[in-house]
């Protein structure tokens, strides 16, 4: 689903900020970008996300997470999980993510975003240089194990609909620029990786 009104994208025109990229980044001491989790629920995309908000945090870096579930609760509530409400859902948090990035916030989406067209679009609207992609490939065996907020006993029991790994698809990143398996390795662990991967893009 898309929001754009026919017709009135011609009577709007962008006004240019008098701030150059380089002064900005310059007053936030980083060059913004934003680390998107994909993966399956209970996969470790938000512990990774906030873990790493943390420690930027605490090294003096503006940060920020837009958490799946959080932005459900306010931004995205009137969306619900059909391929088209996710699609809008995702959507909306790059929006966010590339305008947040502009004011020189670095964000963490941890957000399932289930297809290849969809995190494609988040990349476009973030921009190539900005986005750094990370799958968390933990097994929907281990989500289910853990399942903290009961979501996969709900779902396989047929009470939630559309449940991604269950009755909903989930499509595998092709060329994520990191791949985590949060089952296998401890938070601090992956945070290192993740970090280091940011490093060597130069983040
Ligand atoms: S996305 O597919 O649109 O990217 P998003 O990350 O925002 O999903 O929300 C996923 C979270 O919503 C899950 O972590 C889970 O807690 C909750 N949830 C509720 N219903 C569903 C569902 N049908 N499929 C997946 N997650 C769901």
């Amino acid at each position: 689903m898309t929001t754009e009104k026919p017709g009135i994208a011609e009577n709007i025109v962008l006004h240019p900020t008098q701030v150059a990229e380089v002064d900005r980044e310059r007053v936030v001491a980083q060059k913004p970008f934003t680390i998107w989790f994909t993966g399956l629920s209970g996969s470790g995309k938000s512990t990774l996300a906030f873990s790493i908000e943390k420690l930027l945090i605490d090294s003096g870096k503006p940060a920020f997470v837009l958490d799946g579930d959080n932005v459900r609760h306010g931004l995205c509530k009137d969306l619900g999980f059909s391929a088209e409400d996710r699609s809008e859902n995702i959507r909306r948090i790059a929006e966010v993510a590339r305008l947040m990035n502009e004011a020189g916030v670095t964000v963490m989406v941890a957000c399932i975003s289930p297809t290849r067209d969809c995190r494609e679009k988040a990349r476009a609207i973030i921009g190539d240089e900005r986005f750094l992609e990370v799958y968390l490939n933990t097994p929907l065996a281990a989500c289910e194990r853990l399942d903290p907020k009961g979501l996969y006993r709900k779902a396989r029991a047929g009470l939630i609909p559309d449940f991604t790994g269950i009755s909903a698809p989930y499509e595998v990143p092709e060329s994520p620029a990191l791949i985590l398996d949060a089952s296998e390795k401890s938070v601090a662990d992956c945070v290192e990786q993740i970090v280091s991967k940011a490093k060597s893009y130069g983040r």
